[in-house]
């Protein structure tokens, strides 16, 4: 469903560190489709308010565990979700994003994660630039219409400025951004007020040169979030 030569022949902006944009990699009906079917099953909070590399609020729910090669609770999955999984998985993409970034993803584990910021829920995620063992992060967002004026805009931060957004990224589901980490790939997600009538729902997809360990000390996290709990 992807269009795999889009992210092939992609070029990355440098500035302020090493970023591109797509527009409509997965064409809009498969999108819609997606975004009715996004996952309500198996969400859980988790937040960080010291302890390691950033804080955070965030709703989350894996959708492939790094270095497995099938969906999480894929029996929770509908047939596109599991679909749009296999093109993750798929050495087409792998090799996509690895001519995109300019790395060798050969031996790189891939890890995805579905993220929901609720209305109010008082998600966000403080500037930082990624642990070192990712390589590069790249975003679907399953939002119908996005205001600015509803919060949950992702930042890309200039360190070596004192005012340091350099660009802001409103989700949009025919935008899809692309981020490779270094030290100074510095970001972060700002809340999403009440005033927003849907979840900011994202399919965060991230290489990593190692498996990633486990969390250190300092995270809390809920029971698994009943799905009713949840806004679509
Ligand atoms: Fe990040």
């Amino acid at each position: 469903m992807m269009d795999f030569m889009k992210i092939k022949q992609g070029t990355l902006a440098d500035y302020p560190f090493q970023t591109a944009v797509f527009y409509d990699l997965i064409d809009e009906n498969t999108m819609e489709t997606l975004r009715k079917e996004y996952p309500k099953d198996n969400f859980i909070l988790y937040e960080r308010r010291m302890g390691h590399d950033k804080t955070y609020k965030q709703c989350g729910r894996h959708l492939i565990v790094p270095g497995e090669n099938h969906a999480y609770k894929e029996e929770m999955l509908s047939e596109t979700w599991l679909a749009f999984v296999q093109d993750l998985l798929s050495d087409d993409y792998r090799e996509a994003t690895e001519r995109l970034i300019g790395q060798s993803l050969k031996n790189a584990y891939i890890g995805v994660d579905l993220w929901r910021f609720d209305p109010g829920s008082g998600c966000y995620i403080a500037p930082h630039a990624d642990v070192p063992w990712k390589i590069s992060t790249h975003l679907f967002y399953f939002v119908k219409e996005w205001d600015p004026s509803w919060g949950g805009i992702l930042r890309y931060h200039d360190c070596n400025k004192n005012d340091d957004v350099a660009r802001e990224v409103v989700p949009s589901m025919k935008m899809s951004p692309v981020l490779v980490r270094s030290d100074q790939s510095f970001h972060s997600i700002e809340p999403v007020n009440e005033k927003a009538p849907e979840s900011r729902k994202v399919v965060d997809i991230v290489f990593y040169n190692q498996m990633p360990p486990e969390p250190k000390p300092g995270r809390l996290s809920s029971g698994i979030i009943p799905s009713e709990n949840l806004i679509d």
